[in-house]
This record gives structure tokens, sequence and C-alpha cells, in this order.
């Protein structure tokens, strides 16, 4: 989903809408400066209703507390954060590319599956990303945060269309020291079919909640299917599915043949319900995973990535990149005219123009007497004046200086313009046919010009 914005926010300016859920927006941006151009970051900005929840805030804030020291390329790097008009917002690297979610989803319309090195590749990335933050310090005592991610899913992964793998949307994320204070034991956080069967009975979770919660995503990319209630709209049966242990979960390999034996293990272990059994660490799992490539697809690496996701997304990637040059270009010539619009707004603001004219017609009254050449005279310093007033609007692009490459700007967005209206021009024309023609010259030439006529004065008395 995408849609235009162009909007000043703070030191950034808004080009277009690209996810929102519940909570907050996420927005491409880019610096709200000249030299910014070229820059594209994200803002995620909190959605105005939950400006006033505090609990929300609070998860906000723990992302950004969370997120700003982390710094590892396969998490989100997140630039700037504050809050402007009572909205908190974060400033975050600008991934181009896609969720798994949609990744999935694109596969599933093209009727094929991920290729296995892919869906592994990008497994063995994220849980490089998760080894990190689970085993993050804090900087100054070195202590380890037990940071726990605890909401994983194919929503808050990114691959880009460059090979990146990024885990994103620490929003419920915790580190230990806060469970004294603001977890509750028996509150549940998350999406529903990807929790861990601990999470769902309210214990104290730890790093292997998101070990399962990956082992589910896993399986997702593998099989283009969800792992618990495949089909279904409501997540809650899959609270109890994911506890039961009498339901078995089968290999990926039993709805895609191309699964090999090697990556089946890996997804099983990682979905023991027993956390006991599981991978006790996520670095684990990527060794498992980093030993399947290197003995199955040695020069598979990011490079490939590349080119296998940039041949599937072409269109969609070339598409975009217009999309975003003219949206970049808009906000060039906006940023390029802001200042000297606000200064204009802050003169006329101050009724300027205004007591000029009053101060010129005051004088005016005191020295011409009423007769009727001197109404006249009046009449002509007051279209003067009127002129006067006219050039201070009409003049303005003159005396605003505008600097070269914003008119270069103006003048191609005004040729754009020009080109969009004669091209809808063109569309407007009907073009007879010959066929037509004969007919209607034969049939009915009256019929044609009445009609003609008809439509023009419509058209002139509406
Ligand atoms: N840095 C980013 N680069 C590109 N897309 C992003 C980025 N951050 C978020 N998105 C898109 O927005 C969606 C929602 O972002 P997320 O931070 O998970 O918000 P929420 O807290 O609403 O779940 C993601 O699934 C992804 O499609
Ligand atoms: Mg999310």
């Amino acid at each position: 989903m995408q849609s235009e914005v162009l909007e000043r926010f703070g030191n950034y300016y808004l080009l277009d809408r690209i996810g929102t859920g519940g909570m907050a927006a996420i927005y491409r941006a880019r610096p709200a400066t000249l030299d910014g151009n070229g820059r594209i970051l994200v803002i995620k900005r909190v959605l105005p209703k939950m400006a006033d929840d505090p609990s929300f805030l609070q998860m906000f804030r723990n992302e950004i507390k969370v997120c700003m020291a982390f710094n590892h390329p396969n998490i989100i790097v997140i630039h700037d954060f504050g809050e402007l008009k009572k909205q908190t917002f974060l400033a975050m690297e600008y991934i181009d590319g896609k969720n798994l979610k949609d990744l999935i989803a694109a596969h599933s319309t093209l009727g094929r599956n991920l290729r296995i090195p892919l869906a592994a590749h990008i497994v063995e990335q994220s849980a490089r990303g998760l080894a990190y933050a689970h085993s993050f310090g804090n900087s100054v005592t070195g202590e380890n945060l037990h940071v726990v991610h605890r909401d994983i899913s194919p929503h808050n992964i990114l691959i880009g269309y460059d090979g990146r793998v990024k885990v994103i949307d620490f929003g419920i994320a915790k580190v230990d020291q806060e469970f004294t204070d603001t977890t509750k034991v028996g509150m549940i956080k998350g999406k529903a079919r990807y929790l861990a069967p601990e999470q769902i009975r309210g214990e104290r979770v730890d790093q292997r909640a998101d070990i399962f919660a990956l082992g589910n995503v896993f399986w997702e990319l593998l099989t283009q299917r969800k792992l618990f209630c495949h089909g279904m709209d409501s997540d809650l049966p899959a609270l109890q599915m994911i506890q039961d242990p009498n339901h078995f979960i089968e290999p990926p390999s039993t709805y895609n043949s191309e699964v090999p034996a090697e990556l089946d293990y890996i997804v099983l272990r990682a979905l023991t319900r027993d956390r006991d059994k599981r991978y006790q660490t996520a670095t684990e799992m990527e060794n498992d995973l980093r030993k399947f490539m290197s003995k199955f697809h040695p020069s598979y690496s990011t490079p490939q990535v590349e080119s296998e996701l940039k041949s599937i997304f072409a269109l969609e990637i070339r598409k975009d990149r217009e999309f975003l040059q003219e949206l970049n270009l808009r906000a060039q010539a906006a940023i390029a005219v802001q200042p000297q619009l606000e200064d204009f707004a802050r003169n006329t603001k101050a009724g300027n123009v205004e007591k000029k004219k009053t101060g010129i017609m005051a004088k005016l009254s005191t020295q011409v007497t009423v007769t009727p050449l001197r109404i006249l005279v009046v009449m002509a310093l007051y279209g003067a004046v009127g002129l006067l007033k006219m050039d201070e609007s009409y003049g303005i692009l003159e005396r605003f200086r505008v600097p070269e490459h914003a008119r270069n700007i103006l003048e191609y967005l005004a040729k754009q313009d020009q080109a969009r209206l004669e091209k809808q021009n063109a569309k407007r024309q009907v073009v007879p046919t010959e066929h037509h023609v004969e007919r209607t010259i034969a049939e009915k030439p009256v019929l044609i010009a009445k009609k003609k006529t008809q439509s023009t004065r419509s058209r002139i008395s509406r």
C-alpha cells in the first residue's frame, strides 16, 4: 500500500505512507533541506488516536530505547527520535524491498515456492540479528540485557532488493531489568499465530521464544502456508494449537518436496514446544543454517539474492522508482521555496500590505475634495494601489529569487502537468472509424449536427 503524503514534519519531509498498523503510521521521508536531496529514510509516527494512550507510548519509547543502541547489519538502524506536535516518532533507515509477508504473497501469486537457498539465507541472517540483540550488553557495565523481541513474524523481517535482511519493530521487546517493574505475568503481547507456548502460558519469556517464532516463520517461508490455522481469519484458535502437545507439527517437506531433511530438522528443532529441547540460542540455529548453506549452496550469498529479487520484482521496482522520483522532485521544489513563503507569510500576516494601502488612502482623502473630476482621480489612484497590491501577489516568484535548480524543478513539473493534460485531452477526442463516418453521413447527418449543438449549449449553460 502506498499513498502520497507530501507534508513537512519537523526536519523531515514525508513523501508517502508505506504502512499503517493499528498504532503507528510508516512513511517514506527525506530530510527537509535542499542538500538532503537523494536521501530516503523512514518515519514511524504514532497515530493521533494513540497519542494519549500511556501504555502504548511506553511501548513506542521502549522501541526507541532498545534499538537506538544497536549496531548490527541485520537489525534496522534508528537515526533519530522525538516528539513533534504531540506526535512521537522515530526515524530509521529505509529498506527498499519487502517484508516477508509480502514476499511470500508475491511468490504465491506467481504460483511458485521461494527457492530453498533464499529462504535459508533469510532465516540465517535473521537468526544472526536476533543473536546480536539477545546477547546485547549495557555499554557501560557490559552486563547482558537479555533483550527478547517477542514479536518475530513475517511482518517484522524485511528483505531489501539488494539482499540485506533486517529485523524490525522492537516495539514490545523487553530488556531484563524491566520485568520487575512493567511486565505483568500473564500478559500476552505479540501476534498470536507466532507466539511460543510459554508466551501463551504467560510465563517469563527468554530468547528461546524468539527462536520458536523464527522457526514458525521459516516453516511458512518453505511451505507458503501458515503453520497454525492456515486459511482461517481468526488467530485465536492458534493459541490453543500452539500449546497443545497432541497437535503434530508436520515437517515442511510434507508441503514442499524440495525441502531437504536438514532443513526439516532445523525447523522442527526451533519449533520444539519444550523450550529446554529447542535451540537454546539463536547462534546455534544460525550455525546449523550456515553449515547447511556451505554444504549445499556454497556460492549463494547476498549478490545472488539481489539478482533473484530484482528479476522477480523488476516491474514493481521500476514503477516505484519513478513514483519516488516524482515525489522527491515535488518535495525538493517545495523545500526550495519554503523559506521565501514563510517570509512572505510573516510579512502579510503582520498586515503590512493592508497598512500601506490604508496609509495612502488616508492621505488622499484629506487632499482630494469631492468633485466629479477628483472622484476620477481617486478612482485612478485606487486602481494604481490595487495594481501595486496585485504585484505584491503576482510578482512573488520574481522576488523570491528561487534558486536555479528549484526553478528547473518547477519548470519540469509544469511541463509534466502540461504533458499529462495533453494526454488526457487526446484521450477525450473520439476518433471515428471509417465505417462510423460513412454510416452517419449517409444515414443521420442531421442528428449528429443537432447533437453537437445541444451538447455545446448544455456545456455553456452549465
Ligand atoms: N525501515 C523500513 N523500511 C522499509 N519498510 C518498513 C520499514 N519499517 C517498516 N516498514 C514497513 O512497515 C510495516 C510496519 O512496520 P512496523 O515497524 O512493524 O510497524 P507496526 O509497529 O505497526 O507493526 C513493515 O511490515 C514494513 O512493510
Ligand atoms: Mg510490526
